[in-house]
């Protein structure tokens, strides 16, 4: 059914305006002042609110075999939570394990995506190998439409390659034009210090941070950019979490190198006092790059305010707290890493940046959307609002007051990082082409609605 939301203030990484928009099918197709409602076509009053590009979390784990168990969430429960978030289109790793046929499982990661989706949904294709096959393999992947990379230098012996792998990936991704993500922490240090202080008997979540201090992440963004700066390829930073890597990518990029930087919501908002809670509480809070000490939560603000931080990604991985978490009671080097978010970040990034006075609109929106939407070979179609695009839109009441429980969140996981934390602002009503998938802040739509987005490279040489 043709769609026209009405009265609406239109705000984009780059406008503001006060029009009606016009979908028809699955597009934009028209945007002007007083257009009318045809009869067979739904009018949603957005009179008061305003309307945005659906946002984008391109860095999220859905369907992850980590750490000796399984993130909880599943397409069904994900993109529910992402989309009364109003995010409408994900960006989901695949990683398998080194020893698993990559092939097998991009096919397994789209399988657990396929008609379960209510939101749209594109993969990085993790390389957590490089052999004699890996070339042709990614070929397909890439023809297939999955236009980036996902690499790990940190957890060794799981998804962690070597420098090797790194080089090849990264000469490839030049080659094919597509852009490589990287999780970057200095994997021999972290497990070196990590030794160090399970033998001081030092076992619990608190000394998670201590395991990856600052140093490991930023000699891991350093050892990226040299990489990148060597092969020529476009490097994506993911989940920066502290000044020392903001200045390493800093440094790259005045030297030339084609890097860009993630943050992601939990080091906006939350600090490493957190994973130092008591009766094991802080495991909720346990993820990797570490949540920081307070400075470095401000650094990130700057990065965001200056332009040196390119989008706010989630890393969404939802482990419950009972049963999962308490699996590294003891060892903290065995609590599965990870922060539920997926459903958080938009209101949080509103509260914390836009209604805090620390961003503008239009850089919430391009943090949120536009800039992934762009990075990811996804623009226009996404991240924009415009004749042509696809109708993807946002009605969000800046005035709405709520608060963040467990116990109302679709995540599938048993506990809100955020608890109780008070929220400005919320996606009222929410569409992904054109069919309306919340209202009043509801999922009310098709959970088969969601489609595998194809990608083309970008900057092949
Ligand atoms: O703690 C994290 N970040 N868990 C998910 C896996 C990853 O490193 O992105
Ligand atoms: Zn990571
Ligand atoms: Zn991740």
């Amino acid at each position: 059914m043709a769609l026209l939301i009405k009265n609406g203030e239109i705000v984009t990484a780059d406008s503001r305006y006060k029009a009606d928009i016009w979908c028809e099918g699955e597009s934009i197709t028209r945007i002007g002042s007083g257009l009318s409602t045809p009869p067979a076509a739904e009018a949603i009053d957005a009179t008061g609110k305003l309307v945005f590009p659906g946002f984008i979390d391109p860095h999220v784990h859905i369907y992850l075999p980590f750490m000796g168990t399984f993130a909880k969430d599943t397409y069904q429960t994900a993109s529910r939570a992402a989309l009364v978030g109003g995010t409408t289109t994900l960006i989901e790793m695949i990683c398998p394990s080194r020893t698993d046929d990559p092939l097998e499982s991009y096919e397994l990661w789209k399988s657990k995506a396929a008609g379960q989706s209510g939101c749209d949904y594109a993969f990085h294709m993790g390389v957590t190998r490089f052999d004699e096959k890996t070339p042709e393999t990614l070929q397909r992947v890439v023809d297939d439409g999955m236009a980036s990379f996902k690499v790990f230098l940190a957890y060794k012996g799981a998804f962690g390659i070597d420098d090797g792998e790194l080089y090849r990936t990264l000469k490839l991704a030049r080659k094919l034009g597509v852009i490589v993500t990287a999780h970057c922490e200095n994997a021999e240090a972290v497990w070196q210090l990590q030794q160090q202080l399970l033998s001081d008997g030092k076992t619990g979540p608190e000394w998670h941070e201590p395991s990856r201090p600052p140093a490991v992440e930023a000699e891991g963004v350093q050892h990226l950019a040299t990489f990148a700066e060597l092969t020529g390829a476009h490097v994506y930073v993911v989940h920066t979490s502290c000044e020392p890597a903001l200045a390493a990518a800093r440094r790259a990029r005045e030297r030339g190198v084609q890097i860009w930087v993630e943050t992601v919501l939990p080091y906006l908002v939350l600090d490493r006092t957190y994973a130092e809670r008591p009766d094991f509480e802080g495991a909720k809070y346990v993820m990797s790059p570490p949540l920081r000490e307070l400075s470095h939560q401000k650094a990130l603000w700057n990065a965001i305010q200056s332009g040196q931080i390119d989008t706010v990604a989630t890393d969404h991985a939802p482990f419950d707290f009972h049963k999962q978490k308490e699996m590294g009671r003891g060892d903290f080097t065995k609590i599965p890493n990870g922060i539920p978010s997926v459903e958080n970040r938009v209101p949080l990034l509103y509260t914390h940046g836009v209604a805090a006075g620390r961003i503008d609109l239009h850089r919430f929106v391009d943090l949120a959307s536009t800039k992934a939407a762009r990075l990811f070979g996804l623009f226009p179609r996404k991240g924009t609002i415009q004749p042509g695009a696809d109708a993807d839109l946002v009605v969000f009441d800046p005035n709405h007051a709520g608060m963040i429980s467990a116990r109302t969140q679709q995540m599938n996981v048993d506990y809100s990082a955020f608890e109780g934390w008070p929220i400005t602002g919320r996606a009222e009503t929410v569409t992904v082409r054109g069919q309306v998938q919340v209202r009043n802040g509801n999922f009310v739509g098709r959970q088969d609605h969601g489609q595998m987005l194809r990608r083309d490279p970008s900057h092949g040489s």
